[in-house]
């Protein structure tokens, strides 16, 4: 089945408001919240007042990736089965991209499938988990391996969410606004790195332009075959990074955005190399992440392990490297087989603030 994207997404409080009739209308059996422990904190006591829903069941998980597992999905299971679920409930995801990508897959498969909702909190989950209806949890240390497609019944995403949320998981979602900006639209991108500070009031204004960006791409390609492959622009370096990283605890932790940070960075510099992607436009990339990210030290033996892990991407055949790349800000390319030894100079590039 081609999945059509075709899902009902809403902005702004108004829409919360309106959440409880909507849900009224569909007459469920029995309605499921799923928070995380930080959600339940800072989300539930808001959406129970906003939304005036008292009849709900509340399940909570752990925060944290590490915590987007089978087990995770067994206990909730379980619960949604002790608690009286069936056919006819619902279950509505608040939290970031962890649960909603767990919550979806949770719903997906109860059951054979229970309508579920997502009101994502995180401005990642915002402007990426929240469009694309790709649902899933990890499998050991490789992520997302187990999952469905399978759009929400609807998203609300309400920008109040992220007046809690700390500051490095706003610059974690913000690399990906400023990823939508490179690989489709240089005024947006502009506008995005002339931002003189990150804060949820000003990320705000821009959620919406992002969400359309990934909706339009998801929309022409739903089954990435070719265009949504340009979503992955950073991110075959920046995965790489986020696994070595995650894999090395003894390490500094690196979020998802601020891998992909570096990764964009690094391909930037694949882009003038492979591409016709100019050096200042490369250096300029660079210059703009400086200012948002701060410098991560790779060294000689981190740069090994990276590598390493990039060598066993699935994307990759007969020892060259499968990217996106850019051919000018605004312009990607996508399927640009890149010889491996450009790498350590990518490094350097990088490095070499
Ligand atoms: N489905 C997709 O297309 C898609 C796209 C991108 C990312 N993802 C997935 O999303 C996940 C990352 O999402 P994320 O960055 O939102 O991580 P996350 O869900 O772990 O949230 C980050 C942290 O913020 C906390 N939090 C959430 N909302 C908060 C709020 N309003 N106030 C205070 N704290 C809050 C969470 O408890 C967590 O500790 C990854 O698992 C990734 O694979 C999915
Ligand atoms: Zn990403």
């Amino acid at each position: 089945m081609v999945m059509q994207n075709n899902v009902n997404i809403t902005f702004g409080t108004e829409a919360l408001l309106r959440f409880t009739k909507e849900l009224q209308a569909k007459d469920y059996s029995s309605l499921f919240l799923l928070v995380d422990n930080h959600t339940q904190e800072f989300c539930l006591p808001r959406f129970v007042s906003q939304t005036g829903l008292t009849q709900l069941e509340v399940l909570v998980m752990e925060a944290g990736e590490e915590h987007k597992t089978l087990q995770t999905c067994e206990n909730l299971w379980n619960q949604l089965s002790e608690r009286g679920a069936d056919r006819n409930s619902a279950l509505i995801n608040l939290g970031g991209g962890v649960v909603t990508d767990l919550g979806g897959f949770v719903a997906c498969t109860f059951k054979r499938g229970i309508d579920f909702y997502n009101l994502p909190t995180t401005l990642l989950a915002m402007v990426d988990a929240s469009v694309g209806g790709k649902t899933g949890i990890d499998l050991g240390a490789l992520k997302n391996q187990i999952g469905i497609i399978e759009e929400p019944k609807q998203v609300l995403i309400d920008a109040q969410w992220l007046q809690t949320l700390p500051q490095k998981e706003l610059r974690s979602g913000f690399a990906e606004m400023l990823k939508h900006g490179l690989i489709s639209n240089k005024d947006y991108w502009e506008q995005l790195k002339s931002l003189p500070k990150l804060e949820a009031d000003t990320l705000a204004e821009f959620i919406k332009p992002s969400v359309a960006i990934k909706k339009q791409v998801v929309l022409e390609d739903p089954r990435e075959k070719h265009l949504r492959k340009i979503l992955n622009f950073g991110h075959t370096l920046g995965h790489a990074i986020e696994s070595y990283y995650l894999t090395h605890p003894e390490k500094k932790r690196l979020l998802h955005g601020e891998a992909i940070a570096i990764g964009m960075v690094m391909e930037a510099y694949l882009g003038v190399s492979c591409c016709s992607l100019s050096n200042v436009a490369a250096e300029e990339i660079k210059k703009t992440f400086a200012q948002f990210y701060p410098p991560v030290e790779i060294d000689a033996q981190d740069r090994e392990g990276i590598l390493e892990l990039l060598r066993h991407d699935k994307k990759n055949k007969a020892g060259r490297v499968n990217f996106v790349l850019l051919k000018s800000i605004g312009v990607p390319e996508i399927d640009v087989k890149v010889p491996q030894e450009l790498f350590t100079q990518a490094f350097e590039f990088y490095g070499n603030s």
